[in-house]
């Protein structure tokens, strides 16, 4: 039945738990979800078991999400809803059996148009009815956005608010019961989605958990499509072998960074405290291997800058350093980034012959002046979420290899403009995970319960160790946060045990080690 294989079953439970399985079952396969969402037409309703791995034969492949393990019984909805004359979503309403209450909305990433199974089947295995949407078209390509004005619009916003509206509404009829509270969680572009709801349509949430967010978008978008004209082409002369930033570009990051927070354990705390000079490695007659030439120290001196119009106005900051090892996969590739080519391409200039290598400050100046849907996301404050109590928690990893966590400095920094740090802490916390790549994995501390990957089932659900959690907490009981233990896995597998927990720190303070052991979370101290 629609794809569903059921991979475990639950035998032997009593025969009341069997009858409450059997009424929930029926409940979800006689509601009528398009009934309730205009312009909604139905493409899946199933009563899924705990146990199931659910299947996703029409899921763009682009997506990579052919399969999802479902942990908890729950009735699955998809539908399509049209948000335009010429644009719809794909919708799901993940929702649980045994529900807590609580709404959470899950977000995307990239230019992606990839619904996050995971994230639904973490939210809900959570007793969350939880929602995702494609934002607005199928697949990783940006092809779609070509002469499709609806279908941006949904990528900025609408996507998102119109699951939101959908999914409260068809949670309500379903339980016969209004949600308690509502929550987003999202990374990346999602942390962007995040961040625009709480601009845009402030009653939409009472809590956002918003990581690495891809705030101040268009200028995002340049900054990460300049990188190839700072390379070159792989083939060029002067191109950096991705060999050469893993080994020595990198050690030499470390050599003068890693004990700036007083442990060198190859992991830098505070990446903002890193002033790399990589004049260092400049080759000489003493010294012709494992260095730069002139123009190869030009291009790290340019990706360690801020990047300014010439009249130094900002267009966007530096690029971190510790970021290398992993940023030699797509802003180093010595190819053209392909979410800002495609969005060049399909929605800036709305022509698909456009060339990546002609990138220059007239790209920078017409993407910031389109604006297109109203992507750019960047408040300077946020009055009408802060006056209904709503809460922002921000993370950014500090090896982040796709978004600059010196944005997310900068940005928390603009909304706090002249306020105290106190009044900050009422209603936003940011945290910077260190060792941390984009939104998850790498050497640090990193699993956060930030979504639904492999390695959160080891850490449960508890304010302590768990993002998600932390924020409930933060709403409901008025606990907020004040660090958040991250949790790294022995070779990142659960099974394998826990290597360490390191407790992250709320902005602007960082962490510095004062103890004996770097892996004790007790030898750090957030100052
Ligand atoms: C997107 O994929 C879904 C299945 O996941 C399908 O129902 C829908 O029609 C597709 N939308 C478009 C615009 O191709």
């Amino acid at each position: 039945m629609f794809g569903t294989v059921l991979a475990l079953a639950l035998f032997g439970t009593a025969l009341v738990t069997g009858t409450q399985e059997e009424a929930f079952q029926k409940k979800c396969l006689s509601f009528k979800p398009e009934s309730l969402v205009k312009g909604a037409t139905r493409n899946v309703l199933e009563f899924v078991p705990a146990g199931t791995i659910l299947s996703f034969p029409d899921n763009d492949p682009t997506c990579n999400r052919g399969s999802q393990l479902v942990s908890r019984d729950l009735c699955r909805i998809a539908l399509n809803i049209e948000t335009s004359g010429s644009s719809s979503i794909t919708f799901e309403a993940w929702l649980p059996d045994d529900w807590s209450g609580r709404f959470l909305a899950t977000g995307n990433g990239g230019i992606d148009g990839c619904i996050k199974y995971e994230d639904l089947a973490y939210g809900s295995a959570n007793a969350f009815a939880t929602v995702g949407a494609n934002n607005g078209k199928n697949g990783t390509s940006g092809e779609p956005f070509f002469n499709n004005p609806g279908t941006v619009i949904d990528f900025a916003w609408r996507s998102l608010h119109t699951s939101v509206e959908a999914g409260k509404k068809l949670s309500k009829h379903f339980f016969k019961e209004d949600y308690t509270k509502s929550y987003y969680l999202g990374c990346s572009l999602g942390g962007r989605q995040g961040i625009k709801s709480a601009e845009k349509f402030p009653g939409d949430f009472d809590g956002i958990v918003a990581g690495a967010p891809a705030v101040d978008f268009n200028n995002l978008v340049s900054w990460r499509a300049r990188f190839f004209t700072i390379t070159g082409h792989e083939d060029s002369l002067n191109f950096i072998p991705a060999e050469a930033w893993k080994t020595w570009i990198h050690d030499e990051v470390i050599r003068q960074c890693d004990t700036l927070d007083k442990a060198a354990d190859g992991i830098i705390e505070d990446a903002s405290k890193c002033h790399f000079d990589p004049s260092t490695l400049l080759c000489s007659a003493g010294k012709t291997e494992k260095c730069l030439n002139m123009d190869q120290l030009q291009q790290l001196n340019t990706i360690f800058a801020d990047y300014t119009f010439p009249s130094g106005e900002l267009i966007f900051p530096a690029m971190q350093p510790g970021s290398e090892v992993n940023a030699i996969e797509k802003l180093y590739a010595g190819t053209p980034f392909g979410y800002s080519d495609d969005w060049f391409k399909y929605v800036v200039h709305n022509d698909p012959t456009w060339d990546a290598s002609t990138f220059d400050l007239d790209d920078v100046r017409a993407a910031e002046r389109l604006n297109p849907g109203d992507i750019r996301t960047y408040p300077s404050s946020l009055p009408p979420f802060e006056r209904r109590g709503g809460k922002l928690l921000m993370y950014h990893g500090q090896q982040d290899n796709q978004i600059t966590t010196l944005n997310t400095d900068r940005f928390f920094k603009r909304l706090q403009g002249r306020r105290s740090q106190a009044s900050m802490d009422e209603w936003v916390r940011y945290f910077r995970i260190s060792g941390m790549n984009h939104c998850n994995s790498g050497p640090g501390a990193w699993v956060l319960g930030q979504g639904g990957n492999a390695a959160q089932k080891g850490i449960g659900f508890d304010r302590e160790r768990n993002v998600l959690k932390a924020m409930v907490d933060w709403v409901e009981k008025g606990v907020a946060p004040e660090f958040l233990e991250g949790t790294k896995f022995v070779t990142d597998n659960v099974e394998l045990g826990v290597d360490f927990t390191r407790r992250h720190c709320m902005f602007p303070k960082s962490n510095v080690f004062v103890g004996n052991d770097v892996k004790d979370a007790g030898s750090w101290n957030c100052q």
